[in-house]
């Protein structure tokens, strides 16, 4: 049983339902649990449409309110689901509400729980994330680590047990839909862009929507890069809701705000983008994957292999450090290093069903 509810969520799932259809047919049956913490078609079902994606056998509807109770909310309706389905496995996905409340629920009825990208550590605990991947990690079984790094953190807390770096399945995700974006979408003409001649941005971690400094610093280095570049910024519901709550909208004026975009679209800008400005893990790798630079505006990353290679510069919520990475890009000063590929070589979803199996059967 897969376990789901959040938009990135629902791209590394698909991965891992493609290798179940094509090579495990027969033999692995997936029912899909939607909890409903993404709800709006653009942020959900477009993504099941897009990719592929097997239907969910049951969306439990539940989003919204406090992380406290969004999460027990959850917690016991993938009980009930869980008792009526009676699966061998657990699969969940990442840092979310929707992982956690997955893999607690299944660990209490002793069904063992793959938890895909395991072992990330922002050592931030004020971050809801962080404290999901950290209590998911110590009760799951099987700990499947997108890197080498993931399965040091892993160490470092104790956790050797059922560890394995199998690569990262959003590697997967990006060769299977590179081409298809490109020929596929129509994105850069429908907001008339020029490859290589336009900014991307995503803005809609809680620590930085939550906190009006830090939204408004983001909001105001945003603004300033639009002034020479063209800038497209799908909003995600979050950080609309706190612009409008803060009264920061004059700062969106000159940017090209959209609705929250479909992935192909999403990785059709990615890929044609000269640069990327984003507070998203997901995002991050991607530029790092399709080779664009990226300004991350946050603190620390989980994924510090893109900072090593430089394709990654950490800045913060500061418009400063917006704007001298901007012009660093724009003076030519951007130093790529190739450190090789880090994320694994695309079969991280054949690494981890095989896993699996391999496990259910010993
Ligand atoms: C969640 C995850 C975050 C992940 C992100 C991806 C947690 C703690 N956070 O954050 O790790 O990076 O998803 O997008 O699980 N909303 C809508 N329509 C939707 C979805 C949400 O309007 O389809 C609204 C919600 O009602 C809420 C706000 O957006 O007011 C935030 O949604 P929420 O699910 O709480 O967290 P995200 O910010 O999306």
């Amino acid at each position: 049983m897969t376990v789901l509810g959040a938009r990135p969520q629902f791209v590394k799932a698909a991965a891992i339902s493609r290798v179940i259809r094509n090579l495990y047919d027969g033999q692995v049956e997936e029912v899909v649990i939607h909890t409903g913490q993404h709800y709006d078609n653009n942020m959900s079902r477009v993504f099941f449409d897009e990719l592929e994606m097997p239907a969910a056998r049951h969306n439990l509807a539940i989003s919204g309110g406090y992380h406290g109770a969004m999460t027990g909310r959850m917690l016991e309706a993938v009980e009930s689901q869980l008792i009526k389905e009676l699966p061998d496995w657990v699969l969940v996905y990442g840092d979310t509400n929707s992982t956690l409340a997955g893999a607690l629920a299944a660990s209490k009825l002793h069904i063992p729980v793959a938890h895909v990208e395991s072992g990330l550590r922002s050592f931030d605990k004020r971050m809801p994330e962080e404290i999901n991947r950290i209590l998911v990690d110590h009760i799951s079984t099987l700990l499947f680590c997108p890197t080498e790094t993931a399965v040091a953190n892993l160490k470092a807390e104790g956790v050797t047990d059922g560890v394995y770096n199998v690569g990262d399945v959003m590697f997967d995700v990006a060769l299977f839909v590179k081409e298809k974006a490109r020929s596929q979408s129509n994105i850069l003409k429908l907001y008339d862009l020029t490859t290589k001649q336009f900014g991307l941005a995503t803005c809609h971690r809680a620590e930085n929507t939550d906190d009006p400094a830090r939204l408004t610093e983001i909001l105001k280095g945003l603004a300033t890069v639009a002034q020479h570049i063209k800038l497209i910024l799908p909003l995600h519901p979050r950080t609309r809701e706190f612009i409008r709550h803060y009264g920061l909208a004059q700062h969106l004026t000159g940017i090209v705000v959209t609705e929250p975009l479909p992935y192909l679209d999403m990785v059709a800008l990615e890929q044609a983008a000269k640069l990327i400005l984003t507070d998203s893990g997901g995002v991050q790798k991607e530029a790092f994957f399709y080779g664009v630079p990226c300004l991350t505006m946050r603190d620390q990353t989980e994924w510090v292999e893109t900072t090593q290679a430089g394709t990654n510069i950490l800045v913060g919520a500061s418009m400063k450090a917006i704007l001298d990475g901007f012009e660093k890009l724009q003076s030519g000063r951007w130093e790529y290093v190739n450190k090789g590929q880090p994320y694994g070589n695309g079969n991280a979803s054949e690494n981890i069903m095989q896993r699996i199996v391999q496990y259910a059967r010993t």
